[in-house]
């Protein structure tokens, strides 16, 4: 399995309500490591780049302000097949339908109010790596459990 880096972000519902130790804990948990984390205000000209792929969709403005009403956390994480990992840990975008144990699915009830932010893919997730943080401000370093995660 390869080794991969993925944007992951917690969106301002989950902050305010004070759910962002229980999002942290359940990727600590699976074993993925954190390798950059910061608080961000987000302003209207990230949130747009963020999400400029869906620039003219009905959702793209409601958005927007979504992600720029209350701060949110940025992290990077890292982990076998993170990308994918993560996406499968959050579950589908809606959180009415997202299963129970994903954390959409737990934590959720709309759509516009899902909780947490993760890179749909490689490409995705260079992109927003690139857009959040500045080289400097990731960690490489080797967590002591690492050799247990893998055979
Ligand atoms: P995200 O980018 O936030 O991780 O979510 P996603 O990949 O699961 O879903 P995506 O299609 O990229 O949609 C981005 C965000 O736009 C809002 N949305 N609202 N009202 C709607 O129909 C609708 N569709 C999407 C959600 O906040 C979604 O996470
Ligand atoms: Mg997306």
């Amino acid at each position: 399995m390869e080794k991969e880096r993925t944007f992951v972000m917690i969106k301002p519902d989950a902050v305010q309500r004070g759910l962002i130790g229980k999002i942290i804990s359940r990727f600590e948990r699976k074993g993925i490591k954190l390798v950059a984390m910061k608080f961000v205000s987000v302003s209207k000209e990230l949130a747009e780049k963020h999400y400029g792929i869906h620039k003219g969709k009905p959702f793209f403005e409601p958005t927007v302000k979504y992600i720029t009403s209350s701060p949110v956390v940025a992290m990077i994480l890292e982990g076998n097949n993170a990308i994918e990992m993560v996406r499968g840990m959050m579950g589908k975008t809606d959180p009415q339908k997202a299963a129970m144990g994903t954390m959409r699915g737990d934590f959720g009830q709309f759509i516009g109010r899902n909780i947490v932010h993760g890179s749909d893919g490689p490409e995705a997730a260079e992109f927003e790596i690139n857009l959040w943080f500045k080289p400097e401000e990731i960690s490489n370093y080797t967590r002591i459990d690492e050799e247990w995660l893998t055979e």
